[in-house]
């Protein structure tokens, strides 16, 4: 007897929407379909189809942005996966596709600001349909150890946490390239990237943040620094750019077919995408040093500090708890999204997680690891996602909207305490939205 297939449309076919594709037309093929795929670029939904030709798939119709509503009518998918970049398209394609009878699952972060936040929120109450946010890093082996040796109770009652997240001077400066280099298009860092991080300290202790306050800085990604580097004649982007061959910075997007075919050749497009901007421009308008102080709703303090030009990429995290410590150590390989490498893989032997109990010895804990994406996580997310029987989820790893919303929320809170210089309360951010 043949199943029904789960129909998926994706919106969005830039980098990241090629994990998604290639899952459902190779791993998942047999219990899910691919039934449309929509763009404002006609160039990446070529592409897109071109690819999916190249692995023996059949193309799909494609969809102009503005024809979202013909997509869902006509191709009739059960879920619609949201890839879309900038950050702030995520939450329209969200909630119409719930208001037309889909589900979603989402890229992070879920949204930008509160006020589509609540909108998000409200239309998921109304509608009953399922959001799905893809928190990666919940499902990578040493990020579910960490939960679980916190569950367990070994370090007692979290008090503080101490964690701090490096991005290196080749992923981190990426992000000063392109849509992310602005506020209103990414939310800043403290949205885009550290919604992983404020994600993972709120499942970590099963808890949600009350108050925020940061402080922050543009001190590295300036027109400050080239100057002070020799590279005052440089040009808006790295293509043609005079300080090209003296610049540690440049991006050569005619290196990698990858960039040339996703990027390069779709720049005569209405809108007018460049991949490779200046990092030292005077247009960027978000911060590279980010010093963030949260209160949760149980008391627990975290300090949370994230900076953008590290020599190395990674993290340090300690957990201070009423029956002792526990810190973990990782080293991330470094990448540029895109560029064909694994993205966020952990380096095995500068990842570390140390237990130590009160009036104890510290005692190193074998580090659990996996392949793939993202410490391992992606494969893992993608089975959680597209599996007709997902694995068992003792954890709780699969990320809902509450969880979209309490880690994004964070983050603009945190740069709302930057605009006024004061602590922000995450219950006036959520109003009356029903999480
Ligand atoms: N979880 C992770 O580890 C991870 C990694 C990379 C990216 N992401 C997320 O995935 C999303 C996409 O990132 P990316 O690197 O693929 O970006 P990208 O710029 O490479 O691709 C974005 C795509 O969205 C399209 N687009 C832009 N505005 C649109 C609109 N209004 N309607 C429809 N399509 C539109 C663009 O044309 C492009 O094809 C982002 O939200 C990002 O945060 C997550």
């Amino acid at each position: 007897m043949s199943k029904t297939k789960k129909r998926y449309a994706e919106v969005g076919m830039g980098g990241r929407s090629k994990m998604y594709t290639g899952a459902l037309l190779d791993d998942y093929k047999d219990c899910c379909e691919l039934v449309a795929i929509c763009d404002i670029s006609p160039g990446r939904m070529d592409l897109a189809n071109r690819r999916i030709k190249e692995s023996g798939g059949a193309p799909v119709p494609t969809y102009n942005a503005g024809d979202f509503d013909t997509m869902v009518a006509e191709s009739k998918p059960d879920v619609v996966i949201v890839t879309t970049g900038p950050d702030a398209t995520h939450s329209d394609y969200i909630c119409r596709a719930m208001e037309l009878g889909c589900d979603v699952v989402t890229e992070k972060p879920m949204t930008t600001d509160e006020i589509r936040c609540r909108k998000i929120l409200k239309t998921a109450a109304k509608t009953g349909k399922k959001l799905q946010v893809t928190f990666n890093y919940r499902y990578s082996p040493p990020r579910s150890q960490i939960k679980e040796i916190i569950d367990s109770g070994t370090i007692g009652e979290i008090l503080s946490v101490d964690f701090a997240w490096l991005l290196d001077t080749r992923h981190g400066a990426d992000y000063f390239r392109r849509w992310h280099r602005r506020r209103e298009n990414s939310g800043s860092l403290l949205v885009h990237k550290a919604t992983h991080h404020f994600d993972l300290v709120n499942w970590w202790l099963s808890d949600a943040p009350e108050e925020v306050f940061c402080h922050a800085s543009l001190g590295y990604y300036t027109p400050a620094t080239a100057e002070r580097t020799g590279l005052s004649d440089r040009a808006e982007r790295c293509k043609d750019c005079p300080a090209a061959d003296r610049c540690k910075f440049y991006l050569d997007l005619s290196a990698s077919e990858n960039f040339r075919e996703m990027y390069l050749d779709c720049e005569n497009e209405p809108d007018g995408y460049i991949r490779d901007k200046c990092v030292f421009s005077d247009r960027i308008d978000i911060w590279d040093n980010m010093s963030v102080s949260v209160r949760y709703q149980r008391g627990t303090l975290l300090n949370y500090i994230l900076h953008s030009y590290s020599p190395y990429e990674g993290y340090h995290i300690a957990f201070n708890g009423t029956k002792g410590r526990l810190e973990h150590h990782a080293c991330e390989n470094t990448y540029v999204s895109g560029d064909g490498s694994v993205p966020g893989e952990l380096k095995k032997r500068n990842t570390s997680i140390t237990l130590i109990p009160e009036f104890s010895q510290p005692q190193a804990i074998e580090v659990r690891t996996g392949e793939g994406g993202h410490g391992g996580g992606d494969p893992v997310l993608l089975a959680d996602i597209f599996a007709p029987d997902p694995p068992a989820d003792p954890l709780k790893r699969k990320a809902g909207r509450r969880d979209g919303a309490y880690s994004i929320l964070i983050g603009v809170a945190a740069g709302k305490s930057i605009d006024t210089g004061k602590a922000v309360i995450i219950a006036d951010l959520l109003g009356d939205a029903p999480l």
